[in-house]
């Protein structure tokens, strides 16, 4: 079977990936540098599949380690990158060191990817690209809007990095699927979201209020123009996500892409409220959430989910699962982790 690269592959959605790859007989070579996972993530998705996937701790800013890598692994077939900075608040801080990561280890994996003969490579990009769209739900041609952050404007101009070397590299194809909102864990609870100090996105917030390490889940803003008034978005679970990666993969490898540059949306095409959301996990834990209403944040967008329309028809992928399904693994995942269960 191919062998495939996954850079990230101890993270969230690269960890759930490579459990996927692996039940479809792949051989999976992980590059990570553990800057925002643990070393444990390893033995989390040899418990599922019962194989342990090949690793190399590496940081993809290191040119020379990137070139070292492809010498020793020039058998690779395709790559699924998904090593990158990603807290939002944080790249405002720190715009390069956000460009540095984002964009340097893109292009250093791409130089390594032009001189084999043959190279497949899916690209982690977000919804984040479209901003606030003029209309809902988001197809893949709405126009991409002016980067509200520096992490955003990385999948922005990773997006164009791609799509200009797929231009002029024949040996390459590539797809940027765009994530809308990933959330969920294994159904083993081997593997999950971890996020380190204080979470960014709702969920994990959610459950560590639950058990106790969050004292109270702030909700930015009822006053918006949505039936409850909270924000919406389009919560995929993430093993939804992990199975559409090893299906856009095929379907480089096998050639059956319509053009050397594909991009797709990853969501469900439903769109759920903040205060849904907290109902959902209320429901599925029968534990009452400590919440509070408070002001907006700003730079939110009121409301983004996807047409799956493109996904559905041209990959033959679709989401199985619910967000309730998604609340309940997150949430045994949190007492897991916590120890308490
Ligand atoms: N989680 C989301 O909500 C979301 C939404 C849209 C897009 N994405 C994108 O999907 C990808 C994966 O996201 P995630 O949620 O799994 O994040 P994550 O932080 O859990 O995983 C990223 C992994 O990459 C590793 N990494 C970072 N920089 C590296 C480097 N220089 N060299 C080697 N390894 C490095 C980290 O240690 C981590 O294990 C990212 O590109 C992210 O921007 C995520």
């Amino acid at each position: 079977m191919d062998k495939i690269l996954v850079t990230g592959g101890l993270g969230f959605i690269g960890s759930h990936t490579v459990v996927e790859l692996q039940n479809e007989g792949y051989e999976v070579v992980i590059i990570d540098d553990l800057s925002n996972s643990s070393i444990t993530v390893l033995d989390g998705i040899t418990a599922i599949t019962g194989k342990k996937p090949l690793f190399e701790k590496l940081d993809l800013k290191e040119k020379s380690g990137v070139e070292a890598f492809f010498a020793k692994h020039h058998d690779i077939k395709g790559v699924i990158h998904f090593a990158a900075s990603k807290a939002v608040g944080e790249s405002v801080q720190e715009p390069l060191l956000y460009y540095e990561n984002n964009i340097s280890t893109l292009v250093y994996i791409l130089k390594e990817l032009k001189k084999l003969p043959e190279a497949s490579f899916i690209f982690s990009s977000s919804c984040t690209v479209y901003g606030q769209a003029d209309e809902l739900p988001i197809t893949e041609n709405a126009p991409v809007k002016q980067a509200e952050s520096p992490y955003g404007n990385t999948k922005q101009i990773g997006e164009e990095i791609i799509s200009d070397t797929c231009k002029v590299a024949p040996n390459m194809k590539a797809i940027a699927l765009r994530y809308f909102n990933p959330v969920g864990a294994h159904e083993t609870v081997n593997i999950g979201e971890l996020p380190i100090g204080v979470p960014q996105n709702l969920v994990p917030f959610i459950t560590q209020t639950a058990i106790g390490l969050r004292e109270q889940l702030s909700v930015f803003g009822d006053d918006y123009p949505t039936p409850d008034g909270t924000c919406i978005r389009d919560y995929i679970h993430v093993v939804d996500l992990a199975k559409a990666h090893v299906i856009a993969l095929k379907r480089l490898l096998e050639n059956k892409n319509k053009a050397n540059y594909e991009t797709f949306n990853l969501g469900t095409g439903t769109g759920s409220s903040v205060l849904e959301v907290v109902k959902s996990f209320e429901k599925v834990s029968g534990k009452k959430l400590n919440y509070k209403i408070v002001g907006r944040r700003e730079g939110d967008v009121i409301s983004a989910y996807a047409d799956t329309t493109k996904a559905n028809d041209e990959l033959g992928w679709k989401t199985k699962l619910s967000l309730d399904d998604a609340m309940r693994s997150a949430w045994k995942w949190e007492q897991k982790v916590r120890g308490n269960n």
